[in-house]
C-alpha cells in the first residue's frame, strides 16, 4: 500500500510544483485532513498529459459531450454531481474563457468505451480536470446514458494554442524522424534531396532499414513525410554491389554501389519488415519490426533501403516537368501563417468555397496536401483553426482513403445550410521539403552581408556549376525581393537571425537582428504591421498583432546597437531579410527607446465585406446640398462640391450597404487607443481609425472616375452569428472593434455611406471597396479585403452585378469579370 501512495505524491508534487509551488503543502495537508478518502484528486502518471475534446451531434463548436484522453483511450465523464465549476475548468482547458452551462443525460449523444470520471467535484479554479476530486480514474457506476457535456462561452483565451488538431496516433518512441542521405555525390548538392539511403532517427542515432520486403507503399509514406507528393522508382542495379571483391577492387573508384556496400559494413539495420498500406502519414504508424541488438547480419542478401521521391512542381528545378505537373487549381490553402498550411478551399463552378470538418482526418488532409504538391499532412485541423471562409461550404464528411488524386475524388456529402457553418471550416498543415534556397544565391561586393551584387549558381551543359551575375537592366524592386526571399526562405535560423527581447512574454518584445556575431535593434521609423508580420512569421510566432515603434516601456537592461533601418516589406516574405531596408542605418531617432518591436499572436482577425448585400442594396439618390453640410465637413463629397452654389442644388450619390464580417480568429480592434479617437460632432460618435475603407469607381482602364472616398468608421458589433455575443458598441464612448463571428453594418441610409458620382458620365464601371487598405491592423488574409462589382450607369439608374470579394473567383472567371461585354467600349448593353 505504501509504494503507490508515494508515487502518487511524487506525481502530484511534480504537477503542482510546476505552476503553484507555494500551495503544495496546503493542498497535501488539506487532503490529509479530509476524513473521507473516497474522493481524491485523480492520480496521474507524470509522463501523460490529459487531453480534452468536445464531440457529439448536433452541436456548435463551443459545446458538446466531454471526452478525456487518458491511458491511450478516449472516455467520457458521468453527470453525477456535475456542476458549472466543473464546466468552467473543462472550458478553460479547451481554450474558452469560461462556461455558460453544462448538460446531462447524454444530450450530445452517448459516448463509447470508458467512463473515465464520476462524481467530479471541482472548485472551479483548477488548471485541469485531473486536479478535481472524483471517484478516481475509471471508477464509475454510470452508463453512457449519463454522459456529461458542457457549453462554453464563445470567447477564446487570448493566445491559447488550440488542441483541435487531429493527431497521427504516432508512437513517438518508435520513430521520430526520417532523412535521406544521398549516395551519389552530385545529388548531395541539389535541394530538395529527393533520393538517397533512408535513415531513421532511432534512440540516439540514425539507423538504416533492410530492403528485403520493402514496398513502394512504404516509399510513398516516407516521401510524404519528407514533403513530397509522389515516389519514383529507384534504379536498383545502380546501387547493387554484392561482391566484396568488387568493392575492394580499385577499378570503379566511386561507384554508388561500392560506397553503399562499404557503408553498410559500418551500420546496423535496426528495422525490417516494414509494411505500410501507403495511406499512413508517418512511418511509425506502419507495422514494422526491430532487430535485436548486435545482429549485423539480419539483412542477409539485402541492402539498405534507398528511396526516391518526386517533388511537387513548386519545388522542382526542371521547368519542363514543372509545366506538365501543374498543381491542382481546384484546391487552395488560405489564411495560414506559413508555407503549406491553411484553410482548405475548393473550386466549383468557378467559385471558391470551403470544406466542413465533420469526419475530417489526416487521410483526407493528406490528399489535399499531395494534390497541392506538398507531402502528407502533418496535422488536420478542425473548427476553423485557420479562420472562417466566406461564401459556400461545398463538402462535408469528406472521407478519403488516402490514395485519391484529388479531394474531389473522395466520397463526401453535399452541404445543406443547416449541416455546416464556416465555424467548422477544415484546415491542414502539410509536410514541406527542405529547400535550402538560400545556398543558391549570394551577395558579393557589398559592405555588409546584406547588400551587394546578386550572384546565382548556374549549371553548364556538362553539369559543372558556377556563380554568375545577372544583367542589371530592368532589375526592379520586385526582382530584388525574389532574390532576397530566396536568401532566407522558411529558415529562420539561417540568413538573417532575429529574436525578441524585453517583452512580457515569448510573444512580444523589441526586435533584434544579428549582424555578424553581434545582435542589434531595428530603427522604428516606418515600422508598420507589414514588417511586424514578417518578424512574427519568421520566428514561427504566427501573426503580428501590433507593430511597435516605441519600446521604452520594455526592459532595457541589455539593449544592443541599432543596426537596421528603413525596413519595407510587402508582408508576404518568409523572412525579414527578404524586405527592403536602408543600406546603412539611418534612423531619425536612434536611441534604444525607438527600436522597432512587435507583439505576435497565433491568431489574427480577417475582415470581409458581404458582396451580395452590396449588390442588393445599391441605388442612386439626388441629395439636396442643404442636407450635406455634415458630409462636406467630413470630406465625403468629391472636390467639385466645393464649387457648388451652396445650399442650392444637389449631389448625385451612389448608395449601398456595407456589412463587414470578422471571419478570422481574433477580434478586429482599431490600432489607435481610445485617447486618440476623434470625436465627430456631426455624426455624434468617435472615429477610431482614420481610414477604414476606400470606396472607388473605376473605369475600364483602372483609373478612378469618382474620387476615392476614404471612409472612417466607428467600429461596432451590429449583429453576430448564433451563439456569439456582441462586445463592441459606438454609443457612450464604448469599446470599438468587431468580434470574431460578428459584423458591422453600415446601412445605405447612413451619412457618408456612398460614392459621390455627380461628375460621372453614364457608362460601365467597376465599383471597388477596400477594407483596412493601409494594413493598419493585422489580418490573417489581406487578399479578401477588396470587393468588386460590375457597375452599369445609364444616367438615371444604376445596377451592380457580379459583386465578389477579391479571391472568390477562379482566375478565368476573374478575367471575364474584368472584360465583361461593354466594358471596353463603354457602351451600355
Ligand atoms: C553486443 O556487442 C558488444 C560489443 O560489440 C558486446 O559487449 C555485447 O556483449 C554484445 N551484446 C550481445 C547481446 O551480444
Ligand atoms: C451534390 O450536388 C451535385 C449538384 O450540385 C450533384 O451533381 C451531386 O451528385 C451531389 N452529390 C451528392 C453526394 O449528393
Ligand atoms: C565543362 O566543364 C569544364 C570543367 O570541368 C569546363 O572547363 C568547361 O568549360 C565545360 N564545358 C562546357 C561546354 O561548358
Ligand atoms: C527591358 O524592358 C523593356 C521594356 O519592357 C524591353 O523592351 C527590353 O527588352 C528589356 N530589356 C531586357 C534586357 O530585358
Ligand atoms: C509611432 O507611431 C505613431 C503613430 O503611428 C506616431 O505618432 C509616432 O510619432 C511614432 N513614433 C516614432 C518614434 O516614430
Ligand atoms: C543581460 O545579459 C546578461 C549576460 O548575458 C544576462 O546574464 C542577464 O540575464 C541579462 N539580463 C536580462 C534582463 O536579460
Ligand atoms: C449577406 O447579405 C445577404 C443579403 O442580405 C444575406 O442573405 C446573407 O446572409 C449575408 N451573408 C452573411 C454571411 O451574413
Ligand atoms: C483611362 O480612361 C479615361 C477615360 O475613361 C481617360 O481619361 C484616361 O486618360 C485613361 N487613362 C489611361 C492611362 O489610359
Amino acid at each position: 500500500m505504501e509504494q503507490p501512495r508515494n508515487r502518487r505524491q511524487l506525481a502530484f508534487s511534480l504537477v503542482f510544483g510546476l505552476w503553484l509551488p507555494c500551495c503544495l503543502t496546503q493542498t497535501l495537508s488539506s487532503n490529509a485532513a479530509t476524513a473521507t478518502p473516497k474522493l481524491s484528486p485523480s492520480p496521474q502518471p507524470q509522463t501523460e498529459r490529459i487531453r480534452v475534446r468536445l464531440v457529439g451531434f448536433p452541436r456548435k463548436h463551443n459545446e458538446g459531450r466531454i471526452e478525456l484522453f487518458y491511458r491511450g483511450e478516449w472516455g467520457t465523464i458521468c453527470d453525477d454531481d456535475f456542476s458549472i465549476a466543473n464546466a468552467n475548468v473543462l472550458c478553460r482547458q479547451l481554450g474558452f474563457v469560461s462556461a455558460t452551462g453544462w448538460t446531462h443525460s447524454a444530450k450530445y449523444g452517448k459516448g463509447q468505451g470508458k467512463i473515465w470520471l464520476d462524481n467530479v467535484l471541482c472548485n472551479g479554479g483548477e488548471k485541469s480536470i485531473e486536479f478535481c476530486k472524483s471517484r478516481g480514474w475509471g471508477n464509475s457506476d454510470c452508463t453512457h446514458d449519463e454522459d456529461a457535456g458542457v457549453v462554453c462561452k464563445d470567447e477564446r483565451i487570448p493566445g491559447f494554442v488550440e488542441s483541435n488538431v487531429i493527431d497521427a496516433h504516432v508512437d513517438e518512441n518508435k520513430i521520430e524522424e526520417v532523412r535521406l542521405r544521398p549516395v551519389v555525390a552530385a545529388a548531395k548538392k541539389k535541394l530538395p534531396i529527393t533520393e538517397g539511403v533512408l535513415e531513421v532517427k532511432y534512440k540516439d542515432g540514425w539507423a538504416q532499414i533492410c530492403d528485403l520486403g520493402w514496398t513502394v507503399k512504404n516509399t510513398h509514406v516516407v516521401c510524404g513525410m519528407l514533403g513530397f507528393p509522389h515516389e519514383r522508382k529507384v534504379i536498383k542495379s545502380f546501387y547493387k554491389q554484392t561482391s566484396k571483391a568488387k568493392a575492394n577492387s580499385k577499378s570503379k573508384q566511386s561507384s554508388p554501389g561500392k560506397r553503399l556496400y562499404l557503408e553498410r559494413q559500418k551500420k546496423y539495420f535496426h528495422i525490417h519488415s516494414v509494411a505500410c498500406t501507403g495511406t499512413e502519414v508517418h512511418l511509425a504508424a506502419c507495422p514494422l519490426e526491430f532487430s535485436k541488438p548486435n545482429t549485423t547480419s539480419s539483412c542477409e542478401g539485402g541492402m539498405p533501403v534507398v528511396v526516391s521521391c518526386m517533388p511537387g512542381p513548386q519545388f522542382m528545378q526542371n521547368s519542363g516537368l514543372k509545366k506538365k505537373l501543374k498543381t491542382s487549381s481546384n484546391v487552395r490553402l488560405k489564411g495560414g501563417a506559413r508555407l503549406g498550411e491553411g484553410r482548405v478551399e475548393v473550386l466549383k463552378d468557378n467559385k471558391w468555397g470551403t470544406v466542413c470538418d465533420d469526419r475530417w482526418d489526416l487521410q483526407s488532409a493528406s490528399v489535399v496536401c499531395r494534390e497541392l504538391g506538398f507531402g502528407s499532412a502533418k496535422e488536420a485541423l478542425t473548427g476553423a483553426r485557420m479562420g472562417q471562409g466566406m461564401g459556400p461550404v461545398y463538402m462535408n464528411e469528406v472521407k478519403c482513403v488516402g490514395e485519391e488524386k484529388s479531394i474531389w475524388n473522395c466520397p463526401y456529402k453535399n452541404v445543406t445550410s443547416e449541416d455546416c457553418q464556416h465555424m467548422e471550416d477544415a484546415a491542414v498543415r502539410c509536410n514541406v521539403p527542405y529547400m535550402g534556397l538560400e545556398n543558391m544565391i549570394q551577395l558579393t561586393g557589398g559592405r555588409t552581408r546584406y547588400e551587394g551584387r546578386v550572384e546565382v549558381l548556374s549549371s553548364d551543359s556538362n553539369g559543372t556549376q558556377r556563380w554568375g551575375l545577372i544583367c542589371g537592366e530592368n532589375w526592379s524592386t520586385k526582382e530584388a525581393m525574389v532574390a532576397c526571399r530566396q536568401l532566407g526562405l522558411g529558415y529562420a535560423n539561417q540568413g538573417l537571425q532575429i529574436r525578441l527581447v524585453g517583452g512580457r512574454s515569448n510573444y512580444e518584445g523589441r526586435v533584434e537582428v544579428q549582424v555578424g556575431s553581434r545582435w542589434g535593434t531595428v530603427c522604428s521609423t516606418g515600422w508598420t504591421t507589414k514588417e511586424a508580420m514578417v518578424v512574427c512569421r519568421q520566428l514561427g510566432l504566427g501573426y503580428s498583432m501590433h507593430a511597435i515603434n516605441e519600446t521604452w516601456y520594455w526592459d532595457s537592461s541589455n539593449v544592443t546597437e541599432m543596426v537596421m533601418s528603413g525596413m519595407k516589406c510587402t508582408g508576404n516574405e518568409m523572412a525579414l531579410s527578404q524586405c527592403q531596408h536602408h543600406k546603412t542605418v539611418s534612423c531619425q531617432r536612434a536611441a534604444a527607446r525607438f527600436a522597432a518591436g512587435v507583439i505576435c499572436s497565433e491568431t489574427a482577425s480577417d475582415l470581409v465585406l458581404n458582396a451580395s448585400l452590396v449588390e442588393q442594396t445599391v441605388y442612386i439618390e439626388d441629395r439636396p446640398l442643404h442636407m450635406l453640410y455634415c458630409a462636406a465637413e467630413e470630406d465625403c463629397l468629391s472636390k467639385s462640391a466645393a464649387k457648388a452654389n451652396w445650399p442650392y442644388g444637389h449631389r448625385r450619390l451612389l448608395r449601398f450597404s456595407s456589412q463587414i464580417h470578422n471571419i478570422g480568429r481574433a477580434d478586429f480592434k482599431p490600432k489607435a487607443g481610445r485617447h486618440s479617437w476623434v470625436w465627430h460632432a456631426c455624426h455624434g460618435h468617435y472615429h477610431s481609425m482614420d481610414i477604414f475603407t476606400h470606396y472607388d469607381l473605376l473605369s475600364a482602364n483602372g483609373s478612378k472616375v469618382a474620387e476615392g472616398h476614404k471612409a472612417s468608421f466607428c467600429l461596432e458589433d451590429t449583429d453576430c452569428q448564433e451563439g456569439v455575443s456582441k462586445r463592441y458598441e459606438c454609443a457612450n464612448f464604448g469599446d470599438q472593434g468587431i468580434t470574431v463571428g460578428c459584423w458591422d453594418l453600415y446601412r445605405h441610409d447612413i451619412d457618408c455611406q456612398w460614392i459621390d458620382i455627380t461628375d460621372v458620365r453614364p457608362g460601365n464601371y467597376i465599383m471597388q471597396v477596400v477594407i483596412n487598405p493601409n494594413y493598419e491592423v493585422a489580418e490573417s488574409d489581406f487578399t479578401n479585403n477588396a470587393m468588386k462589382c460590375n457597375c452599369k450607369y445609364d444616367g438615371h439608374r444604376i445596377w451592380f452585378h457580379n459583386c465578389h470579394i477579391g479571391d472568390a473567383f477562379s482566375e478565368e472567371a476573374e478575367r471575364k469579370f474584368e472584360k465583361y461585354p461593354g466594358q471596353l467600349n463603354n457602351q451600355i448593353s
